[in-house]
């Protein structure tokens, strides 16, 4: 008999697509090409140099050893400090969870909610992990649309809630198209949840990066009575550049908190213990820098969406860093936007992502996370390329 090396559970999720081509472009590049990467979500500055001193300094005084597998305590205090600002909740931190980054978080959650055959609302186009997450829990990803202009479909949602419904997802704003959800839409879902009785999944990774302050709301902020049943996943990835650190944190009710916790201590214990201090230091950046931060990307995005919406359809984002066009008009019969984005990145050194691995085909995923400088050569190829299709 053949030997099955590896599980069912492993072989049937799909390996990450911007993980699988940025292993493409590290073999290209090590080639002497040069290659412009819009292909994945990771700030291109580097964490601010206090960050790495409180690393440093909590190394030399022995905060090496394993910590409470919650978190430490001064983090998660600080945490509660950070969060409470405009929450109508009472935060402790018994609602605080760290984990090596929001990915493990995301794990972590649907191991603790899920029994076999639950079913979690994913809106499509999602980000790539989610659906491979719910299926190693055991649950069924059931997709919805998402409808003009990238929102929410309350009635195609409604239409999936049965009794096996465990939750839903909200990545606010979205990876892959960078739209904020309107709150009214948020209230509508939070009453859902409470109705009959299922989870929100509120994915917040890119809350520090929002050009539109006054349409967003934290999924709990909302209202005081949606947190009993909200798990909130937040990263120190995208504010503070930490991507490497994996390090990021949930907000839940004290019972989904405990029984993270008790997964979390047989799989990985905590988070590294001085990364920790890292990010208590990443939480004491004054609001004046993320700001400005944040005003960047919002230039840069003016500056890409102004170029590709000439060209393609494509929503305006109000948060994180990616443009979602649409490519149906430039495609070939039968091509795929995945032949589309080999093309692009064989014709002009330009790296972006298929819309295929986000649940939605004929569509691509540009991430603004290079340079201006960089960023204008990137636009000026693309826009030729695109040009060029349109009118061949
Ligand atoms: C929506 C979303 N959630 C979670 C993550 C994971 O972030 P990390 O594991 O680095 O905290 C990402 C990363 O790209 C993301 O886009």
């Amino acid at each position: 008999m053949a030997f099955k090396m590896v599980s069912t559970r492993v072989t049937s999720i799909s390996e990450s697509a911007s993980v699988k081509l940025a292993g493409e472009i590290a073999n290209l590049r090590s080639q002497g090409n040069r290659i412009i990467g819009l292909h994945i979500g990771e700030p291109d500055f580097l964490p601010a140099p206090q960050i790495a001193r409180a690393i440093s300094k909590a190394m030399d005084e022995g905060k090496v050893r394993y910590s409470q597998v919650a978190g430490e305590i001064s983090l998660r205090e600080k945490i509660v400090t950070e969060e409470s600002k405009n929450s109508p909740v009472d935060l402790s931190i018994d609602h605080i969870v760290v984990s090596n980054g929001s990915k493990q978080s995301l794990y972590n959650i649907f191991q603790t909610i899920c029994d076999p055959g639950d079913e979690i609302i994913i809106p499509a186009p999602y980000w790539i992990s989610f659906p491979e997450s719910v299926k190693l829990a055991g649950a069924i990803p059931k997709f919805v649309d998402l409808v003009e202009n990238l929102q929410l479909d309350i009635a195609q949602i409604e239409k999936l809630i049965g009794p096996k419904t465990k939750g839903i997802i909200i990545n606010n704003p979205s990876n892959p198209t960078g739209v904020i959800y309107q709150k009214d839409l948020l209230h509508q879902i939070g009453e859902l949840a409470l109705k009959n009785d299922f989870f929100i999944i509120a994915d917040e990774a890119y809350d520090g990066l929002i050009y539109e302050r006054d349409h967003y709301s934290s999924f709990f902020h909302l209202d005081e009575k949606f947190f009993s049943h909200t798990i909130t996943t937040k990263t120190f990835s995208k504010t503070y550049a930490m991507t490497g650190h994996r390090i990021g944190y949930t907000i839940a009710n004290n019972e989904i908190s405990l029984a993270l916790t008790k997964l979390q201590g047989h799989l990985t214990g905590n988070n590294c213990t001085f990364v920790q201090y890292g990010a208590i230091e990443a939480l004491n950046i004054s609001s004046n820098e993320i700001q400005a931060q944040c005003d960047e990307f919002k230039r840069r995005r003016d500056f890409c969406f102004g170029e590709i919406s000439k060209i393609l359809p494509c929503v305006k984002p109000s948060g994180a860093f990616y443009l979602f066009p649409n490519v149906e008009s430039i495609l070939a019969p039968q091509e795929t936007a995945k032949e589309l984005c080999e093309d692009i990145l064989q014709k002009t050194r330009v790296a972006v992502l298929p819309g295929d691995a986000f649940g939605r085909p004929g569509f691509i995923r540009i991430a603004f996370t290079v340079s201006m400088q960089d960023l204008t050569e990137a636009m000026n190829l693309l826009t030729h390329y695109f040009n060029q299709r349109k009118s061949s």
